[in-house]
């Protein structure tokens, strides 16, 4: 059975007060139309199509990367007549799913269980039992609880204004009768719109069965019309990957305060999440990781039995096993550590390699190098990669010493084991097992006096 989704994105959302149509915003760094579009995207033989409207070429362009169908609905004349525009897209047989750009906590197991629903003989509504129904459609029952209609707030009497079942608006349909349906749709009421909800009462005088469904919790079908909204759901969202990473055997040491805004796709065990972390992108994360307070990790591979101490932003890196990073560590695209290499306070380091068991330990650049195994470098040393205009590399080799407060003006290459003395500026290649220093002698004048005032 074919399953053709109908996500309506067209709305303007005045109330975000926002230049970026509202299904731009996000929630973990992904736009909203984003989740709804990734979620139907898991459902089996299914064919999605966006109506699209407000910001058309905005939205078109930052989206462009998902496979659907775009339709323009140009005027927003109401959720009935934006499906309407979809007709094309629709075959009778087909099981049509309506969703909104603007919900997007929904489950798939809940989607799932409201397509199941669908017969040529019945429509499937996912409905929701709220505290303050204010704004929603109301589910209209007859005293034997069948369904008759729906009636939007504006539209409802005192008494109906007093149900609490709301409409979330999703719902599953065979094509052929919602194509039917569809074409019935008229605009008399308080809004001048054409509602879709209209076609529940038009099921029921066609005698096909409305079954209805819930979702396991309300913040699942919350739509986003503000930003109070949208922080709202970005903490349940962030909350329910803070439980799932505590059930995976991640300790969290405050799960109210971690953020993901991407994903983990490997995950160790025993790793230990201080407060404030945020991770972003995609990741790798091994068994046994400690990572500090405060610490931004984006796009990274960690290996097992890494410790990032806080306030340390990795960004497009690699650590292996065993190293440490931080605090106040920062490794830029291209870094790559191997095993058990140490990264001190106020280092940064960008496009370089550092062999095993090597330790820059503090306040250095080492920038578009190559560094070997067991090397120590000092602190303040800056590699001097960059003329203004290229960039150049800096190799050292392996069991090299480099003192502090060196400068190494790259292209060069300090060999094997050589050591460099502290307070040099180094702009030859410095040669394997030698001292090599670039410092004016020390002297002292002998009866020299201070001036005086
Ligand atoms: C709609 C439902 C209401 C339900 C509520 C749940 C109707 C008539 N009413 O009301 O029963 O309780 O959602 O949130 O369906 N959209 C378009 N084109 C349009 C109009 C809307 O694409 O012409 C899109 C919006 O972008 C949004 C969704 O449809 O994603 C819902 O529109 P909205 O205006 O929020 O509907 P409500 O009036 O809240
Ligand atoms: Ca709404």
């Amino acid at each position: 059975m074919k399953i053709t989704t109908i996500i309506l994105a067209a709305g303007k959302g005045t109330r975000m007060r926002s230049e970026l149509p509202k299904i731009l915003h996000k929630v973990a760094n992904r736009p909203l139309l984003q989740h709804v579009y990734d979620m139907s995207k898991q459902l089996n033989n299914n064919e999605i199509t966006i109506v699209y409207g407000h910001g058309a070429d905005l939205v078109r362009s930052t989206l462009k990367d998902l496979s659907a169908n775009w339709v323009e609905q140009k005027q927003q004349l109401g959720t009935g007549h934006a499906v309407q525009q979809c007709k094309d897209q629709i075959s009778d047989d087909d099981t049509v799913l309506i969703l909104y750009g603007d919900v997007p906590l929904l489950k798939l197991g809940t989607v799932s269980q409201l397509i199941a629903n669908v017969t040529p003989k019945s429509l499937a509504l996912l409905t929701v039992k709220l505290d303050n129904p204010t704004g929603y459609g109301r589910i209209v029952r007859d005293t034997s609880g069948k369904i008759l209609k729906i009636v939007e707030e504006k539209d409802a009497s005192p008494d109906e204004k007093l149900i609490n079942e709301g409409n979330t608006g999703i719902m599953a349909v065979q094509g052929g009768l919602l194509k039917k349906w569809l074409a019935q749709l008229g605009n008399n009421n308080a809004q001048g719109e054409y509602y879709l909800t209209d076609i529940i009462e038009m099921a029921v005088a066609d005698n096909v069965e409305v079954i209805t469904s819930q979702p396991d919790t309300v913040d699942e079908v919350l739509g986003v019309n503000n930003r109070v909204q949208l922080s709202h759901l970005e903490r349940v969202y962030q909350n329910e990957q803070a439980q799932w990473l505590m059930e995976q055997g991640v300790t969290l040491m405050d799960p109210a305060r971690f953020d993901i805004r991407g994903s983990i796709e490997k995950l160790g065990i025993d790793i230990i999440i201080d407060v404030n972390v945020i991770i972003e992108g995609k990741n790798s994360i091994g068994n046994n990781v400690k990572i500090g307070a405060n610490t931004l990790i984006y796009n990274s591979i960690i290996g097992d039995n890494v410790e990032i101490l806080a306030n340390s932003v990795i960004e497009n890196a690699v650590i292996g096993t065993g190293s440490k990073v931080g605090p106040f560590a920062r490794l830029r695209p291209g870094t790559v550590l191997e095993d058990n290499v140490h990264i001190g306070n106020f280092v940064e380091i960008k496009n370089s390699s550092v062999a095993v068991s090597s330790k820059i330990n503090h306040l250095s650049y080492i920038g578009d190098a190559t560094v070997g195994s067991g090397v120590n470098i000092g602190a303040g040393t800056i590699t001097c990669n960059y003329d203004g205009a290229n960039k150049f590399r800096t190799v050292i080799e392996d069991g090299a010493f480099i003192g502090s407060d060196t400068q190494l003006v790259a292209p060069v290459t300090i060999g094997k084991n050589a050591t460099i003395g502290a307070g040099s500026t180094i702009t030859k290649d410095s040669p394997e097992n030698q001292l090599t220093l670039s410092r004016v002698k020390q002297t002292s004048i002998h009866g020299w006096k201070r001036p005086t005032k």
